[in-house]
């Protein structure tokens, strides 16, 4: 394997983001944790469990940034993840701090890198590690899009019995409870979900969306969703080391696309090897134009919190 993709924090997220990763067989792993025994652990775990799945990569981990050296992909999930009652927001402070000194000991390391950040307050804590590491756009995305389409996806072939391979949906905005499900793009088979399902039960799986990670904390009680996230991930890091060029929502630094600046916001990208290669630019219906800037503006909140606490 020549590629390499390190992960940093390898806790429930970070832990199964290696795991889906060593499954598509694309890339050596390195496992960062600050907790002593954990990575090395986990990494000689999924290491061991390779043989019987016949996938041929090196699995390391380590408490040790140095391990991280020559990345081609860095993932951040180090931070603390959500209790029942607690908005991605609250986690803000803690998590500011620790993304930070992962950014910053990395990025010498590997100058060449393709960040992509999990950590939540997603759309803030991708702002910061921007700032931190003086990177392009390109090479600093953030995980969140793909996730809240799986969810809708998943939760619209529920409802219906279609096959998830035919139901394509579309969440945008910031990763919060404002996030803005485009039920104008979404479909079955190319059939809107508007003329597919009555209003009401469209209306009721936009929702359940919008609250699909808090559903998950208040069942789990003692951490937050890691299987959809950890896929999405893999995702997104096969699409830049294949080259791809997969369109997937993902949150991005605006530059005056849809009307923001200076923020990170969840919108289409293609993803290829350079990172986040392009945004495109839907257009938009009157009512999701409102609700994607009511989305913007809890991201816009969220990074003046993060000026406060933080010098970028
Ligand atoms: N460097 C490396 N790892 C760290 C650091 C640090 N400075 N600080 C904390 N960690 C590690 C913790 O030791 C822990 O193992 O980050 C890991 C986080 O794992 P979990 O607590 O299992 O949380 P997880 O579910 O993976 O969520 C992590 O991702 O999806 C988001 O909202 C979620 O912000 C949360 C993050």
């Amino acid at each position: 394997m020549t590629a390499k993709v390190s992960i940093i924090g390898a806790g429930m997220t970070g832990a199964t983001t290696a795991h889906w990763l060593a499954e598509r067989e694309i890339a050596d792993l390195v496992l960062v944790d600050v907790l002593e025994g954990m990575p090395q652990g986990k990494a000689l775990d999924l290491q061991e469990s390779l043989p019987i799945v016949g996938k041929d990569v090196t699995v390391v981990g380590s408490n040790d940034y140095t391990a991280t050296k020559g990345s081609d992909i860095v993932v951040i999930t180090a931070g603390i993840a959500r209790k029942p009652g607690m908005s991605r927001e609250d986690l803000l402070a803690t998590n500011a701090e620790i993304v930070r000194t992962a950014v910053q000991n990395t990025i010498q390391g590997s100058p060449d890198a393709i960040y992509i950040i999990l950590t939540n307050p997603l759309d803030t804590m991708a702002y910061l590690a921007l700032k931190t590491s003086k990177l392009p756009r390109e090479r600093v995305i953030g995980q969140a899009g793909i996730l809240d389409s799986a969810r809708m996806r998943a939760f619209v072939a529920m409802e219906t019995g279609v096959s998830v391979e035919n139901i394509s949906c579309y969440v945008l905005g910031g990763h919060g409870d404002e996030m803005v499900p485009l039920t104008s793009r979404s479909n079955i088979a190319g059939i809107s979900l508007r003329e597919y399902l009555p209003a009401d039960r469209l209306a009721a799986i936009v929702e359940r969306t919008r609250k699909g990670g808090g559903e998950i904390v208040s069942l789990l009680k003692t951490g937050s969703a890691y299987y959809a996230p950890a896929a999405a991930v893999a995702q997104m890091v096969e699409a830049i080391l294949k080259d791809k060029h997969l369109i997937v929502p993902a949150s991005a630094y605006m530059q005056g696309e849809y009307g923001l600046k200076d923020i990170y916001f969840g919108v289409p990208v293609q993803l290829g090897r350079k990172g986040m290669e392009k945004v495109i630019e839907y257009s938009l219906e009157a009512d999701e134009k409102a609700a994607l800037e009511k989305s913007a503006a809890a991201v816009k909140e969220s990074i003046q919190t993060l000026h406060t606490l933080v010098q970028l």
